[in-house]
């Protein structure tokens, strides 16, 4: 049985001085009782992770850099590192979102630095993939999934947990979200790969999270799903009442 995650990815959106609101209305929507069963983590920009640590960790929420360099330290101006993070407390960090692949020129080699460091320094890396609509298009989904893990997958052997989340490119921020059933084929295809690579072990603990157009009214028939392990979730994640909503979902699938 894997634990769910329910991650919230803010992108560049809300204000240092809105987090106490953001989880206040978190905490008085969450129900204790189902965020047992979850993880739950929010990935706020760089310039929140200090604050940000210091409210969520009373709430038991997990928080997540959106970003994390390939080495330690040095001339990247812009960049933050898996040591600065640790040294913060931040334990996770996403790495190679389609945002970044799309306009900072992320490609699979930087994922798979990026990725490596960040296995090394115990920090458990959310590592984004997903083809966009054309190359879905074309039925070139399965090359684009498995180029895009065969970049990374060997940084993960032998190592510590990590994260797969699954955004196909043309369901985010668009609300046009992929059906559960493709969204299960195509983590079906990516436990597989896991299998084949890391072995049975390690693809069956590790947890993959569909992201792309989730919230509140769909994320249940996701969760259903036999190999959809929680979602990575970016609009819907923006306010904490709606957040806590979906962490509810998440854990209330799991009592009884
Ligand atoms: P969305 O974004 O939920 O707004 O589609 C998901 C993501 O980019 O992680």
């Amino acid at each position: 049985m894997r634990r769910p995650v329910i991650a919230g990815n803010w992108k560049m959106n809300i204000l240092p001085s809105e987090l106490e609101a953001y989880f206040s209305a978190y905490a008085s929507t969450v129900s204790e009782q189902c965020a047992d069963f979850v993880d739950k983590v929010v990935a706020p920009p760089t310039s929140h992770l200090f604050i940000a640590q210091s409210i969520a960790s009373k709430l038991g929420v997990i928080i997540s850099s959106q970003n994390v360099h390939w080495e330690d330290s040095g001339a990247f101006t812009g960049e933050v590192s898996s040591k600065m993070l640790l040294d913060l407390g931040i334990q996770y960090a996403i790495i190679g979102h389609s945002e970044r692949r799309q306009f900072f020129g992320e490609t699979n080699r930087t994922v798979g630095g990026r990725v490596a460091n960040a296995m090394k320094a115990n920090l458990i890396p959310i590592i984004c993939i997903g083809e966009t609509e054309e190359e879905r298009e074309s039925g070139l989904t399965e090359k684009i999934l498995v180029g895009q893990l065969e970049s990374f997958l060997n940084e993960c052997e032998g190592q510590g947990d990590f994260i797969i989340a699954y955004e196909p490119v043309w369901a985010i921020g668009t609300g046009k979200s992929a059906t559960a059933e493709t969204a299960q084929e195509t983590h079906e295809l990516i436990r597989s790969k896991l299998s084949e690579t890391l072995g049975r072990n390690v693809a069956d603990r590790t947890r993959i999270l569909y992201g792309g157009s989730v919230k509140p009214s769909n994320l249940k028939e996701y969760l259903e799903q036999n190999d959809i392990d929680g979602g990575l979730v970016g609009g819907a994640s923006l306010k904490g009442d709606t957040f806590a909503q979906m962490v509810n979902i998440a854990g209330e699938g799991l009592l009884n």
